[in-house]
């Protein structure tokens, strides 16, 4: 150890991990977008029965050692990044958050060689200014460690109140990036909130997936996917660039169970029934699942198979009122056919009365446009069954 209480050189560093990081248990918070939290909670009870996950708005927060980590970067489908948890604390002054800063471990999270960028939010707080707070957090680490550089490690501080959370993004780029897909349509809706979406209808235990206005088809892939592998397996993480990394293990696991699945899915538009094609063949679904994709309207369809299933759809918001009230109206009529199946819809909040049949199930904002998820056969989010105790 040096004088400064720093462990000297790369050795001394790791010996340091070892003994005080490494074993120790971590808060973290999984972020997802805000109506998913339930969800969420429900999903990480199943990768950790025996933790508890309080929800927040917009995330869970948990407690588990570093290895956890890895496991929810690996194999969560709902959440958006995963933030560890450096510290809290009170600053009412850039003076004050300086010293608070220099006290703080850096060494442990980022290494003897800091490289990093911040990126701050402040509210309701004396310190406000964020570029000044990110310059004063950067002056802080490089007192510490004798400099800081610019680097792709993402620090995430929030001020609030007077108080200062910094946290690692150990995710790096959102976990909707899954990887795999490269190409998209128009519009396409982010994976994890198709996974979010998935769960509440019951995912992945529906044998017969049907999407009338697939697009991309990133709900047929998401559930694809969900009998195929875990999400995170095309991509690499944040974590695995930090210090700490290679002293515990390498992503692995092992795969969900494999439910027989047949995936259907149709739209209007040769082009992005192309572009679906292509990503399923990047996605390489187990054996057990079989899709069909074909250029068909909506307003034609009919059950592609006896056995019901699930017809999931984010239909097109479209922007000419008359055209969408007609295409919404055939839609509504047609499914009238799906009698055993369970439905669900996202549309426009403002256009959930042309589905008079349908019942809301959750709403939420999705690219700026207030949304409903409208369903048939399926119960609200607040009536669900919940893994997890913490959902109030
Ligand atoms: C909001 S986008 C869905 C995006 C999709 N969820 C994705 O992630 O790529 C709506 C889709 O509906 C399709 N569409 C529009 N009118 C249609 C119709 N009459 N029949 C079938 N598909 C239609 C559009 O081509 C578009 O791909």
């Amino acid at each position: 150890m040096t004088k400064a209480g720093l462990p000297q050189g790369e050795r001394g560093l790791q010996r340091r991990l070892k003994r005080d990081f490494l074993k120790k248990t971590h808060d973290f918070l999984a972020v997802c977008e805000p109506g998913f939290e339930r969800l969420l909670a429900d999903e990480l009870t199943e990768l950790f029965p025996e933790g508890e996950f309080p929800i927040t708005t917009g995330g869970v927060s948990f407690s588990a050692p570093l290895p956890s980590m890895a496991k929810v970067n690996l194999k969560s489908r709902i959440a958006v990044r995963l933030l560890l948890r450096i510290a809290q604390c009170k600053v009412h002054s850039y003076p004050e958050l300086f010293d608070r800063a220099k006290r703080l471990p850096w060494e442990l999270y980022l290494g003897l060689k800091p490289a990093c960028r911040l990126k701050i939010s402040a509210t309701s707080s004396r310190l406000h200014h964020t570029d000044n707070i990110a310059h004063t957090l950067k002056a802080a680490i490089a007192a510490r460690l004798g400099s800081c550089g610019e680097g792709e490690i993402e620090i995430v501080g929030r001020v609030f109140q007077d108080t200062l959370t910094l946290s690692l993004n150990t995710s790096g780029a959102p976990l909707y990036q899954r990887g795999y897909r490269v190409l998209q349509a128009t519009a396409p809706l982010r994976e994890t909130t198709a996974a979010a979406l998935l769960r509440l209808a019951g995912a992945p235990k529906i044998p017969v997936i049907f999407d009338p206005c697939c697009g991309s088809g990133t709900f047929l892939l998401e559930a694809a996917d969900l009998v195929t592998g875990w999400p995170g397996r095309f991509r690499d993480f944040a974590y695995q660039k930090m210090s700490f990394y290679r002293n515990y293990y390498d992503k692995g696991g092992d795969v969900p169970t494999p439910h027989k699945l047949q995936l259907y899915g149709s739209d209007i538009s040769a082009e992005v029934i192309a572009t679906a094609a292509e990503n399923f063949r990047r996605l390489q679904p187990a054996k057990h699942c079989t899709w069909q994709l074909q250029e068909s309207d909506a307003r034609k369809i009919h059950p592609p198979t006896k056995e019901a299933g699930l017809v999931i759809s984010n239909l097109p918001y479209g922007k000419r009122l008359k055209a969408q009230e007609a295409f919404y109206r055939s839609l509504a009529q047609q499914l009238s056919l799906f009698h055993n199946w369970k439905i669900l819809l996202l549309v426009p909040k403002a256009k959930v009365k042309w589905f008079p049949t349908l019942k809301t199930l959750l709403e939420f904002d999705n690219g700026g446009i207030r949304v409903v998820a409208l369903g048939q056969g399926l119960p609200h989010l607040a009536d669900r069954h919940y893994n997890n105790n913490s959902a109030p």
